[in-house]
C-alpha cells in the first residue's frame, strides 16, 4: 500500500510507521514538527507541511499516488486545550476538514483517524464500550469528537470510508530502544515516573495527582495499551477499510485498569531503584477510572494488545535510559 502517515515524526505516528515499512508497506510523512522530531522517521520521505496549508496540501497529493492516509497529527493536552480551545478547534477540527477535503479532491477515500478515550467525559461504566455515551470534559475530547462525526458525515455521504481509533493510555517503546516518547513538557505518567528514576540533568520530581479517588489505593485507574500493539491495530484498521466500507470506531485499551500505585511500584521492581514522589492535589479533568472494553476490536479486528504492564515499562525504562 501507498499510505500517507500524517503526524509521523510524533510519539505514536513514529511508531506506526516503522511498523507500517516494517511490513512492507510504502509510506510518506507529512509533519509540521511542531511536536515530532526529525531523527523519529528513521529515513522515512516526508514533507514538512501543516494539514492547516491547503496549498501544500494538495501539492502532497498531486506528487503521490496514496491508497490510505492516516492521521495522527494533533494537538492532545487536555490542560492546554481548556486555557487555549482556539488552538484545539483550528488544528484538530479544521485541519481535519482540509485533510478529508484534499483526499476527497484527489480521489483517496481511506482514512484510519487517532481518536482517544477522553471523548467519553466521565464513565458510567465499569469497563468503556464504544456504545458508551460520548460527553467529552474538555475542548480537546470535543475537537476529537467533532472529526469522529464529520467521518460519520462524510461516510454517509459516500465516498470516504474511515475508522476511528479511541486509544487508552498509550505508553511503552520501540522494543528495539529507536524510538521512544519524547514531549515537552512531559505530562504522561509513566515517562514522568522514569524520569524521576534517572541521574544526571534529566532526572525530574514526580508528583501523584490525588490519593483520595473512589478506587482501591486511592489513586487514578487507567488502562495502559503499548504503542506497538496501537501499530498493529493500525494495519488490522487499514486491511478492515476494503472489506468494509463506512466509518467505523472502536476502542484501544487492554480490558485491564492499574493504579497510579500500581504502576510506580511496576516502574521500582523493573529499574530496581525506589521513587523519591510526593502526594499532590487532583489534577484537574481527571476521571477515577477508565478502563476499555476491547471486546469489539477482538470481534472485528482479530486485534488483542500483547504487551503487558511490564513490558510496556521495560521498554520505556530502556528508552529512557538510553537518552540519557
Ligand atoms: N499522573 C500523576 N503524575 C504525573 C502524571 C500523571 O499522578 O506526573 C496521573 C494522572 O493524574 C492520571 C494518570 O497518572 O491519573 C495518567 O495520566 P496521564 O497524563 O499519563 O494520562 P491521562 O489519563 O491523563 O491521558 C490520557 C491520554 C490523553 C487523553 C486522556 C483521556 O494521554 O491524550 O487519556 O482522558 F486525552
Amino acid at each position: 500500500m501507498n499510505i500517507l502517515v500524517c503526524g509521523g515524526a510524533g510519539y505514536i505516528g513514529s511508531h506506526v510507521l516503522k511498523h507500517l515499512r516494517a511490513k512492507g508497506h510504502s509510506c510518506h510523512v507529512l509533519d509540521n514538527f511542531s511536536s515530532g522530531h526529525e531523527w523519529a522517521l528513521l529515513g522515512a520521505s516526508c514533507s514538512k507541511a501543516d494539514i492547516l496549508d491547503q496549498a501544500a496540501l494538495d501539492k502532497i497529493f498531486s506528487a503521490r499516488p496514496f491508497d490510505v492516509v492516516m492521521h495522527f497529527c494533533a494537538r492532545s493536552l487536555v490542560a492546554e486545550s481548556v486555557t487555549d480551545p482556539a488552538l484545539y478547534y483550528r488544528n484538530n477540527v479544521s485541519g481535519t476538514l482540509n485533510l478529508l477535503e484534499t483526499m476527497q479532491k484527489h480521489g483517496v477515500n481511506k482514512l484510519v483517524f487517532s481518536s482517544t478515550a477522553a471523548i467519553f467525559g466521565e464513565p458510567q461504566e465499569e469497563i468503556i464500550s464504544e456504545a458508551h455515551p460520548r460527553q467529552p470534559l474538555n475542548p480537546y475530547g470535543h475537537s476529537k469528537l467533532m472529526v469522529e462525526q464529520m467521518l460519520q458525515d462524510f461516510a454517509e455521504a459516500g465516498g470516504l470510508d474511515s475508522i476511528a481509533l479511541r486509544y487508552f493510555n498509550a505508553a511503552g517503546a520501540d522494543p528495539e530502544a529507536e524510538l521512544g516518547e519524547v514531549h515537552e513538557p512531559e505530562t504522561h505518567l509513566i515517562p514522568n515516573i522514569l524520569l524521576s528514576l534517572l541521574d544526571g540533568e534529566s532526572r525530574r520530581e514526580f508528583k501523584i495527582f490525588g490519593k483520595d479517588y473512589p478506587t482501591p489505593d486511592g489513586t487514578c485507574v487507567r488502562d495502559y495499551i503499548h504503542v506497538n500493539d496501537l501499530a498493529s491495530a493500525h494495519v488490522l484498521g487499514m486491511e478492515y477499510l476494503f472489506e468494509h466500507p463506512g466509518a467505523h470506531v472502536f476502542n484501544l485499551g487492554s480490558q485491564r485498569g492499574y493504579s497510579v500505585l500500581e504502576v510506580m511500584q511496576a516502574c521500582e521492581q523493573i529499574s530496581g531503584k525506589k521513587v523519591n514522589y510526593q502526594f499532590a492535589g487532583r489534577r484537574p479533568g481527571d476521571p477515577a477510572r477508565l478502563v476499555a472494553s476491547s471486546l469489539l476490536a477482538q470481534q472485528e479486528l482479530g486485534w488483542q494488545a500483547e504487551y503487558s504492564l511490564e513490558q510496556i515499562i521495560e521498554t520505556a525504562w530502556n528508552w529512557h535510559q538510553s537518552l540519557s
